[in-house]
Formats: structure tokens, sequence, C-alpha cells
């Protein structure tokens, strides 16, 4: 019997490569086109926010009308074209009071918008209005995060009878991240205040919107099974550990898998010589590539280490931080690139100014973050949670050796290095002490010099690695089957 084609719609706040703050637009990029890649129709919806260029866009020609329960109907324009590469439809929702601002989530000074509740129950409401306007029936609606975690409910209640026999998955990226608002936004919603108890919406007196589409979702999926277990417990659950234990019989972990059309040695266009595992001599390349950028001694023979990513306390900055000194006092070079935490920029801005080994670039870039992959021998992620991860995983196809926290998907990702087996892709620290990270920079550090044949076969094996989203997608893909029932 043939395989039943489904109908999905899949909502993201942001989608590589039209906005993205984080691994969430990667995933939102990449895993549809895997979906697909099974048979299955599916469709991707995200704000269209004011830097999106909509000149090579289509313009829908109707009018979306978006009922925001006490505040009226809204009306936006919607924009299509495909995921890059991709048959996969994705659709854009104008609507500029909400999303024509530079920030996807906060202002320029790092705060949050304040009517940021609105703005993505509006994205929410927005999808299934799209659907029935396209008469695309969903059989499965695929949120993500809590700006979209509304979906669950709004299925159960308010799109009940549109949409009977849709199911909904939730996947949880972060669960730092809940979306806590006034609880008046409920009759935006139009949910229904019986479902402002403990055991949905609310929290506090408040909105809690990752909590209730938990509650109301058919499956709740994470990127990885070490974080899906991680988030039961007082450590990592953020206040919702008990709710998550309450929903652990529908809870999956799923590893994110690497769009290796954007990220692999072999043909990215963004570094200076390509390389693979065979011949890694482009890897010098991009390593003196790195060097001359950022102003740093030009030397083949240094161990450099790179950092890609938000400045925020998940990613073990602080740590980092307070060891920099003693780690600048190795002989090694240290590639920082990210932004965020006003404090994090100020203070590594200084070191950049005072340490002749260290390099720092506060911005977003996409180029950057490819060349500092390649050219760096290893890439340090000390993160003090880390739902999945994927710069670990670029490190890997890069060659570059990742230096992690055992947590979430780094720990699932990444296998210490075993002198006496010579296996290994990595080196791996347990304890979120300053301490522990130096001494496993150090070890890191005393391989690559005393261990110049081990560590290049480390390199090898991690470029053999391969974390396709294909497996990813099947696992999805079982999750629908199940609960659809099918
Ligand atoms: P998170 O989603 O928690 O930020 P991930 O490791 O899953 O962490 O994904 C981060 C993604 O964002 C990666 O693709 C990384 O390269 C990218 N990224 C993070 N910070 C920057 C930056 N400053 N410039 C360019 N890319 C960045
Ligand atoms: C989140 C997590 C990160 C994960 C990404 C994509 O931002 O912090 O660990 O890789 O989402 O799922």
């Amino acid at each position: 019997m043939s395989k039943k084609k489904l109908n999905i719609l899949f909502v993201a706040s942001e989608v590589v490569p039209f906005a993205k703050t984080g691994g969430l637009a990667d995933v939102a990029g990449a895993l549809p086109k895997a979906i697909k890649e099974l048979g299955h129709n599916i469709i991707v919806v995200m704000p269209r926010y004011y830097k999106i260029d909509v000149s090579k866009l289509e313009k829908l020609p109707e009018p979306l009308g978006v009922p925001m329960g006490v505040m009226g109907e809204f009306w936006a324009g919607v924009y299509k074209t495909t995921l890059l590469n991709s048959s996969v439809p994705i659709y854009f929702i104008d609507y500029e009071e909400y999303f024509g601002r530079s920030g996807l989530y906060e202002d320029d000074n790092g705060n949050g918008y304040v009517d940021n509740a609105n703005r993505f129950i509006f994205l929410s409401k927005a999808s299934l209005q799209l659907c029935k306007m396209l008469h695309f029936i969903p059989d499965i609606v695929h949120a993500n995060d809590w700006h979209t975690a509304s979906l669950p409910l709004l299925l159960k209640t308010r799109y009940l009878h549109d949409f009977a026999f849709a199911k909904s998955v939730l996947t949880i990226h972060n669960l730092q991240h809940q979306g806590n608002f006034f609880k008046g936004v409920v009759d935006v919603m139009e949910v229904g205040w019986n479902y402002f108890n403990a055991h949905d919406l609310e929290s506090n007196d408040e909105v809690n919107l990752l909590k209730g589409g938990i509650a109301r979702a058919d499956a709740v999926t994470t990127v990885s099974k070490k974080y899906a277990h991680e988030i039961q417990t007082q450590e990592f659950g953020f206040g919702l550990e008990q709710h998550m234990q309450a929903h652990s019989h529908k809870i999956y972990g799923i590893l994110n898998g690497v769009d290796y059309n954007e990220w692999s040695p072999r043909t990215d266009k963004l570094i200076a010589k390509n390389f693979d595992d065979k011949d890694m001599s482009g890897k010098l390349v991009c390593k003196r590539d790195i060097q001359k950028h950022f102003g740093l001694e030009l030397r083949d023979d240094v161990a450099v280490i790179g950092f890609v990513g938000r400045f925020a306390e998940q990613k073990g900055i602080r740590m980092i931080a307070e060891v920099i000194h003693s780690l600048l006092d190795m002989d090694v070079q240290i590639v920082i690139l990210g932004t965020g935490e006003k404090w994090a920029e100020g203070f590594f801005s200084e070191i950049a100014q005072n340490r002749p080994n260290f390099a720092l670039h506060v911005g977003y870039s996409d180029s950057l973050a490819h060349k500092i992959e390649a050219g760096s021998d290893m890439f340090l992620m000390p993160s003090l949670f880390e739902p999945c991860g994927l710069n670990q995983i670029y490190s890997l196809a890069y060659g570059t050796l990742p230096i992690v926290r055992a947590t979430g998907g780094l720990d699932d990702t990444i296998h210490n290095y075993d002198e006496f087996h010579q296996k290994g892709n990595g080196f791996k620290f347990y304890d979120a002490t300053n301490d522990a990270l130096y001494f496993t920079i150090k070890w890191a550090v005393e391989v690559y010099y005393s261990q110049k044949e081990a560590f290049e076969n480390m390199q090898k094996r991690a470029m053999q690695e391969h974390f396709g989203w294909d497996d990813a997608a099947k696992s999805y893909e079982d999750i629908y089957l199940n609960i659809l029932g099918k």
C-alpha cells in the first residue's frame, strides 16, 4: 500500500535565508525540504520582516483577514516564494504595524517588543487563515517555539470546526524562552478563559504560550534526545519541569541535521579555499585567511580556537570571559564572532585591544561564521545548556574539533578524545566551572601540539561523520503518522 501523502503546515518566526537570529532559522529552512523529499505536501509560513526584500517575491492578489479577538480583524498582505533550491512554498505574512521593524523580537537596545504576544498570535492565526484561503487542509500543523505555540490550542478551540482532523506537533528549540505575557491576550487568542488554568496557559497569573502549546500539542519534540530528558529536570526545566513530566509520554528527541548545501567545506563559496578529508591543504589557506582578516600574526603552526554564537548566558560566555586571560597566555589564537549581551560585547572589545592573539567581531556575519568554521583548528562551545547546537556539528564537517560542555545536543554529538583507543571527535567536559573549561582547552591544545597525527586523524573522522536531515525527517514523519493513527 502506498504511503499517505500528508498536508503539513510548518510555521516559524525565522527561516534561512530570509531572516535569522539563531539555529531555529537553519532548521526551518532545511527540515521542510527533507520532509518534502519524503513525498509530502508541506508549506512554510513566516512573517515578512521589514528587511525582507519583496521585489522578487510573488504577491498574492487577495488580502488576508486575521481575526484578533477583542482587537477586531486585521488585514495582511501575503507574499510567496520557495525555500532555497527547492519547490517548498514559503508564505510571508506582511503586516507593517507588527513586522515592519528592524528587529525580529527586540529593538536595537535589546528590549523585547511590548506587543510580542499580539505579533506572534497574529502570525499563528494568519497561518491558519492562509490555509483556509488556499484551501489547504493540513493533516499536521507543525509549530516551533513559543512564537507559534498558540497553534495547538487554536486548533482545538477557535479553529476546531475549520480543521477538525488536524493534529499538531510543537518543537521546542529552547525552553528558556516561553512567551510569558499579560493574561488579557486570552481575549486576542479567542481560546476561552477555561484554558487559563495551571495545566494549560496559566503560569504565575500570566499567559505562558509555550506551556499552553505543550499541554495541547499531540506531540512535543525537542532537538536532541538528551535535551528531551533534561527539560524534565529542575536544572533545565526553567520552571516547566513538572509540566514536562506530566506530558513526558508525548515528548520525543530528534537531533537536528545539517544542510550540507550550505555547510560543506567541499562546496562552501564563502571560504578562501575548499577542502575535504582527502586533501586538507585548503584548510590552511582558510586559517591564513582569518588570520589576515582579523590582523592576527600569520602563523600556520599556532592553534586557532574559534567561537561563533549569541552572547547569551546559555552559551557559557561568562565562563569564557573569566578564563580568557589564562587562555591567551597559552600559545593560541582565539577568534570570537558574536553579538548579544552588552557587557560581553564591551568586555571582549577591551580584550581585543590589549591582547594580540585575540580577535573579535561584534555583530552578525554569515560569511565570517563560515570562515571561522573553516579556518579554526578547534571550536569552543561551553554552553550551560544546549537543546541541540548546530555550530559544533558544522565544525565537525569542517574538521574543526569541538570543545564542548556535555549538555543537550552537545553531549549527543561530541565524543571525547580517547587517546588509548584513538577514538572520539572532540573534547568534552562536564562541570560548568572555569577550571573544567580551562583544563579541557589546555588538554585540547596539548593534543594539537604534541599528538599531531592523532589530531589530524580525529579531524578526518569528524569530517566523515554525517548528520543528514533525511534521517531527522523520517523521525518526524513517524511521529506525524503516529499521532494521525496511521
Ligand atoms: P542558537 O540557535 O542557540 O543560537 P545554534 O548553534 O543552534 O545556536 O545555531 C546558531 C546559528 O546561528 C548557527 O548557524 C551560527 O552560525 C549562527 N550564528 C550565531 N551567531 C552568529 C553571528 N554573530 N554571526 C553569524 N552567524 C551566527
Ligand atoms: C535553539 C537552541 C539550539 C538549537 C537551535 C535549533 O536556538 O538554542 O541549541 O540548535 O534552537 O534547533
